[in-house]
């Protein structure tokens, strides 16, 4: 059987870790060429040596238009074309209302929200070049229901659900697909980090987190064109958490 994403070339935002670096893992295995985009330059790096010819690290800090630009032309450059953009990087930052300040809203909505519509404005025309092409906005089960005291992540969340509806009705007769991954509870650094979050780890179906790679399958999916008929779609992995009320 062949690879599943032979031949593609990917650029992945926040993959020096967690889930993006499980993600660039898996689609070097599966025959692409992947661009590692992150501000953690040592880790960043580090995993690109691990994965060799097929992998390149590039500082991305997601809320900087110019460095996507470079991160694109770094694909282009270096692998020849753009068909794959996972914007995978994200904060996780909790506060209750009262408390959580207006610069910390700003921050997390840079990042979560406004770091993918500048990751799609810089890739747009080399994704149209290399049609068929996918964008996977990872958004979170955070984008599907509220969580209390995560404004600014549920709200960045939401958003890139919606984001997601806008560019995929865009680009779509540009060849250019735009789906979106809503991921419950993953073990990563993320959930490892912040105090105080009111996410309940056992509030699912199954009663445990995920693993990174089990959501890295539903995005070499989503990227691969195993997924030719799917297209502004919201994809949940998370256990069931949000299938409702036991
Ligand atoms: N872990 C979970 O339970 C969970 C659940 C739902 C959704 N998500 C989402 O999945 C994505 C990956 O999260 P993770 O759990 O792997 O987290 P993580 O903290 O392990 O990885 C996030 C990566 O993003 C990078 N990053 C942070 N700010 C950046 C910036 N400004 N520019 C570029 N890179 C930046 C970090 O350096 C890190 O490598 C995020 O969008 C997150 O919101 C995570």
């Amino acid at each position: 059987m062949s690879a599943r994403l032979s031949g593609r070339v990917a650029l992945i935002s926040g993959a020096a870790s967690g889930m993006g670096a499980s993600h660039a893992r898996a689609f070097v295995a599966e025959g692409a060429s992947v661009v590692i985009g992150d501000i953690a330059d040592e880790a960043g790096a580090k995993l690109a040596a691990e994965l060799g010819d097929a992998a390149v690290f590039t500082h991305l800090d997601v809320t900087r238009g110019a460095d996507w630009d470079l991160a694109v032309a770094t694909a282009v450059e270096r692998f020849g074309k753009l068909d794959v953009l996972v914007n995978n990087a994200g904060i996780l930052d909790a506060g209750p209302i009262g408390t959580y300040t207006e610069k910390q809203w700003q921050h997390t909505l840079s990042i979560n929200l406004t770091g993918p519509f500048l990751g799609l404005t810089a890739a747009r025309d080399a994704l149209v070049s290399a049609r068929p092409s996918s964008v996977v906005n990872i958004s979170s089960a955070a984008g599907i229901q509220g969580v209390p005291g995560v404004h600014a992540y549920t709200a960045s969340k939401f958003g890139l659900r919606g984001l997601t509806k806008s560019a995929a009705l865009e680009l779509a007769p540009h060849g250019v697909r735009v789906n979106s991954v809503h991921p419950g509870g993953i073990l990563t650094p993320m959930l490892g980090a912040p105090e105080g979050t009111t996410l309940d780890r056992g509030a699912n179906t199954l009663k445990r987190l995920g693993l990174p790679e089990e959501v890295t399958s539903l995005v070499v999916y989503l990227a691969s064109t195993e997924s030719s008929y799917c297209n502004g779609a919201e994809y949940v992995v998370d256990g069931g958490m949000t299938a409702g009320r036991a």
